[in-house]
C-alpha cells in the first residue's frame, strides 16, 4: 500500500491510474477506521481495480462549538486498517496541503441541507461538499462509497455529483452494527459506561417505528412520537430531532405512501448520535439512493 500526503502527487497517481484505464474506487474518511470504514473499504476492493482511501479530519465541517480539536485520531491504527482491508493508495494530506490559504470559492447548499443534522449544524454540508469537490478532484474515483449511518450526507452528496456534472457513482453501504444494534461510529468512544449501555435503545426506537409502518401505520406524526417516547424513557440524552421525511429529497410528508427516511440525533454528555433507516411504504428496507 501507497501512503500519499502530497495532492500533486495523489492527483498524478490518480492520472496514471485513468490512463491505464483502471476504475478507482475512493472511500472519503476522517479516520479513526473502524467496521463501517472496512465494509466501504471491502465494497470498493470488490468493485473496483484499484482503491483509495483517504484520511482527513476536514475543518469546514465542524462548526465552531463542535469537536474539531478533539475529534479522535490514531494515524498508525489507520494505516494498519487500510493495509488490512488491501488498500492500494491511502491518501492523508495535512491541513496545509488541503488548504494552503483560505478558500476564495465556496459552495452552497440550498436543498436537502435544512433539515435533521442541517438544521443545527450550521455550514456542515458545505463543509462537507467542498472537500469532496476537492476530494473528487484529486483523486479521480468512479465510484465514491459512503456508510447510510450518514443518510443525510448520501443525499446532499447524490445532489452535488448530479448539479455538478461529477462523472462519479455513490454507492450508499448499509450501516454497521454492534450486537446490540448501536451503529458503529469514532464517536462512540465519548460514552460513558452508562450511556454506552442506553445508546441501543436509538437504533431500538428506529425499530419501533418501522414496526409501526408495518402494521400499515401511515401518519408520519404519530411513528415520530413513538420513537420520541422510546428514547426519553429509555436514555438520558436529550433529542436533536426525530424526523420522518422523504428519501433522498428530505421533505415532509403528509403520508407515508414511497420511500421515506425515519432519523434521529441524540445528544448525549459528550456523544451526540445519530442513525436512521430509510424503507418504503410496506416497511422494506432501502439499499439504493
Ligand atoms: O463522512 C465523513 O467522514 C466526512 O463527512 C467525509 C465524507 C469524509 C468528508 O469530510
Amino acid at each position: 500500500m501507497k501512503v500519499i500526503r502530497k495532492v500533486s502527487e495523489m492527483q498524478q497517481l490518480a492520472l496514471q491510474f485513468k490512463k491505464r484505464d483502471k476504475k478507482i474506487g475512493f472511500v472519503p474518511t476522517m479516520g479513526f477506521l473502524h467496521e463501517g470504514h472496512q465494509s466501504l473499504m471491502q465494497s470498493a476492493r470488490e468493485e473496483s481495480d484499484i482503491v483509495v482511501v483517504s484520511v482527513f479530519v476536514n475543518p469546514l465541517q465542524f462548526g465552531p462549538n463542535e469537536d474539531f480539536e478533539r475529534y479522535p485520531r490514531d494515524e498508525q491504527r489507520d494505516i494498519d486498517t487500510a493495509e488490512k482491508n488491501l488498500v492500494d493508495v491511502l491518501f492523508i494530506p495535512e491541513l496545509t496541503e488541503m488548504y494552503p490559504s483560505e478558500q476564495s470559492v465556496s459552495l452552497n447548499v440550498s436543498k436537502r441541507s435544512n433539515v435533521l443534522c442541517g438544521r443545527t449544524r450550521e455550514g456542515h454540508f458545505e463543509g462537507v461538499v467542498t472537500v469532496l469537490s476537492k476530494l473528487f478532484n484529486i483523486t479521480l474515483p468512479d465510484k465514491v462509497y459512503f456508510g447510510m449511518k450518514d443518510a443525510q450526507q448520501i443525499a446532499v452528496v447524490d445532489s452535488l455529483v448530479n448539479d455538478l456534472n461529477f462523472p462519479i457513482e455513490i454507492v450508499p453501504v448499509a450501516t454497521v452494527r454492534e450486537n446490540d444494534g448501536l451503529a458503529k461510529s469514532s464517536r462512540n468512544i465519548y460514552l460513558t459506561e452508562l450511556e454506552r449501555k442506553e445508546a441501543k435503545n436509538v437504533y431500538q426506537a428506529l425499530q419501533i417505528g418501522l414496526e409501526l409502518v408495518i402494521d400499515g401505520e401511515k401518519n408520519p406524526d404519530i411513528i415520530v412520537k413513538e420513537v420520541e417516547d422510546f428514547i426519553v424513557q429509555n436514555t438520558h440524552g436529550t433529542i436533536d430531532y426525530v424526523e420522518l421525511l422523504s428519501y433522498p429529497e428530505l421533505i415532509q410528508v403528509a403520508a407515508i405512501n414511497e420511500r421515506v427516511i425515519l432519523a434521529v440525533a441524540v445528544q448525549f454528555e459528550h456523544a451526540r448520535l445519530i442513525d436512521n433507516i430509510v424503507f418504503d411504504d410496506k416497511g422494506l428496507i432501502s439499499k439504493r439512493i
